[in-house]
């Protein structure tokens, strides 16, 4: 049997729902924190199989069957690891790794390569407080960094001639290449940070793996970050989470900054669960990561067009990890700062404000929908719902889904077919109230088909009807539905015409001249009749 890595595995449980996976073949429900259902490896008639989604695992209290969705595929299909996972990955839009087992020299390449990164730091970190690194330390400290917090975050600085080609003369080059330390140039060997502030970028474990350097002479680009070597891909690291992991636990949630200023800054100042992506977009091995450790997320992003930007890419990546118990909330920044300087300016009460009023991914999506199609017309309204369904469709926890539909179904209909909000404003027609069966059926099709609502508006805003009412399901496809309010239209105009009749017959029987009025009348009603009669005969 081939072995895995465990990190697929592991990425696979985070993708998928066990309560999904399990619920494909046995019926459950939720009962106080767990699902139940009937074990489908014993023979039994009441649920005595429990699914946990927080912890990932089923159980059986009649049969004593236990395990997580590999194991669960395997017993429940009958076959290997490999055809589990396979099947697992498929539905989680995973592909699958090819496995190779770390060869030894690699492993001891990669030590090599720590030790490497691990005595740049400590030579960075001692020449901040000499004379060449004066200018650097008085740039930090004027950012607001405490020698503690310099000392915790091993910040040090990269002189402008080579330390690390000229110290580590013991290295084999290709190691120092390798670590993106050093480059090759004509002359040989040279540094790649020079006159640098220096941020070590930590892996999860503590162990340096890269670095970001800023400028100092106001010379762009800002930062430099290490390319991507064996040690360090920049679309998997996450800055600060070494620190931030226990506080994350903590906190019960995670946040996450542009910046690495802002993110030390923020661990500093009150929110240890801050981490941030390095001078990159958010990517899903960084949200994955997230997720591990917990599934609330507080994204706190600019407020300006690039943040917004950002904060819709990460609802888009964060979709397929949402669970019935994830907050994910988005938070801007306005005002052209960032949590830096609203912590230098506000302190963290100016902070927690703006994470206070952070929004919700619900409405955060719906918002970016508003926001990007027109949909006062029904072509940009179909253009809004086919990207909220193409984002929903993403979730995939079926019962969250589920719920997300629901939830933006009525939405839908309550904020963007107007005519339901304009219809307080028309003038009733008077006409006998409609019988509590009626209400509800009414009800129901409003909600269940939006569109006949919205065909049909002119004469629904009539009815002296609360539509936002609870009214049962009832089992009605469109077409009848369609049928049952043309129909209830047509008997409303019929009970007009002839409330009508009655009026004039009385005025006729007092000597009035009516006799021409009443026959257009009577006409009209033999029209419905038949327009009645034509479409209760109508297939
Ligand atoms: P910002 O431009 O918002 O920088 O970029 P900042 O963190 O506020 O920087 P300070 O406060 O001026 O020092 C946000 C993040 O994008 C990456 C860095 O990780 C930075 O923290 N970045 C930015 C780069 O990688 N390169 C750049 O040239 C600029
Ligand atoms: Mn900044």
């Amino acid at each position: 049997m081939p072995k895995y890595d465990r990190n697929f595995t592991d990425e696979l449980r985070e993708r998928l729902s066990i309560v999904d996976v399990v619920g494909r073949r046995v019926p459950l429900v939720k009962k106080g924190q767990n699902y139940w259902g009937c074990c489908p490896f014993h023979n039994e008639k009441t649920p005595s199989f429990s699914v946990n989604e927080d912890k990932g695992f089923y159980h059986c209290f009649g049969c004593g069957e236990h395990g997580d969705i590999i194991s669960f595929v395997m017993k429940s299909e009958n076959v290997d690891f490999k055809t589990a996972i396979t099947e697992l990955a498929n539905q989680a839009g995973l592909k699958m790794p090819d496995y190779k087992p770390k060869p030894a020299a690699q492993v001891a390449r990669e030590e090599s390569y720590y030790q490497i990164m691990n005595a740049a730091a400590e030579i960075y970190q001692k020449l901040l407080y000499e004379q060449v690194g004066a200018h650097a330390l008085e740039y930090v400290r004027g950012r607001g960094f405490s020698d503690e917090m310099i000392k915790h975050y091993r910040i040090g600085y990269a002189p402008k001639n080579n330390v690390i080609a000229n110290k580590f003369i013991n290295v084999k080059q290709d190691n120092l290449m390798a670590t993106g330390m050093c480059r090759h140039g004509d002359y040989g060997m040279y540094d790649f940070f020079r006159d640098k502030l220096m941020f070590p970028i930590f892996n999860a474990r503590g162990q340096i793996v890269a670095f970001s350097g800023r400028s100092l002479d106001g010379s762009e680009p800002k930062y430099i970050n290490t390319t991507d070597t064996e040690l360090f891909h920049k679309r998997k690291t996450i800055f600060g989470f070494n620190f931030a992991r226990d506080a994350i636990h903590r906190a019960n949630r995670s946040i996450v900054v542009e910046g690495q200023i802002d993110a030390i800054q923020m661990q500093c100042n009150g929110f240890p669960e801050t981490v941030a992506p390095l001078g990159t977009a958010l990517t899903e091995d960084h949200i994955s990561m997230l997720c591990k450790a917990n599934r609330n997320i507080v994204f706190c992003f600019d407020g300006d067009a690039a943040g917004q930007k950002a904060a819709a890419r990460a609802c888009d990546i964060v979709m397929p990890f949402l669970r019935d118990a994830s907050d994910v909330r988005f938070a801007f920044v306005t005002g052209g700062k960032d949590p830096d300087e609203v912590l230098k300016t506000g302190g963290a009460v100016a902070m927690q404000k703006i994470i206070d009023n952070a929004t919700g991914l619900a409405d955060f999506l719906w918002n970016i929908a508003n926001a990007g199609f027109n949909v006062s017309t029904p072509g940009g309204r179909t253009q809004a719902e086919k990207f909220i369904r193409q984002k929903t469709d993403k979730i995939t926890d079926t019962s969250l889904r589920n719920e997300y539909e629901q939830e933006y179904k009525q939405r839908i209909f309550n904020q963007w077919h107007k005519w339901k909000k304009q219809s307080q404003n028309i003038p009733r027609i008077e006409m006998p109230g409609v019988d509590e069966i009626t209400k509800n059926t009414v009800i129901f099709i409003v909600n269940k088909y939006p569109e006949i609502a919205e065909r049909y508006g002119d004469f629904l805003a009539t009815l002296k009807i609360d539509f936002d009412a609870n009214a049962p399901e009832i089992s009605m496809d469109m077409k009848s539905a369609e049928k049952y309010i043309v129909s209830l239209k047509l008997q409303k105009y019929m009970a007009r015409l002839q409330s009508e009749k009655k009026d004039l017959t009385a005025q006729l029987l007092g000597g009035a001249d009516v006799g021409e009025q009443i026959a257009v009348v009577d006409a009209k009603i033999s029209d419905v009749h038949q327009k009645l009669d034509t479409l209760i005969s109508m297939e």
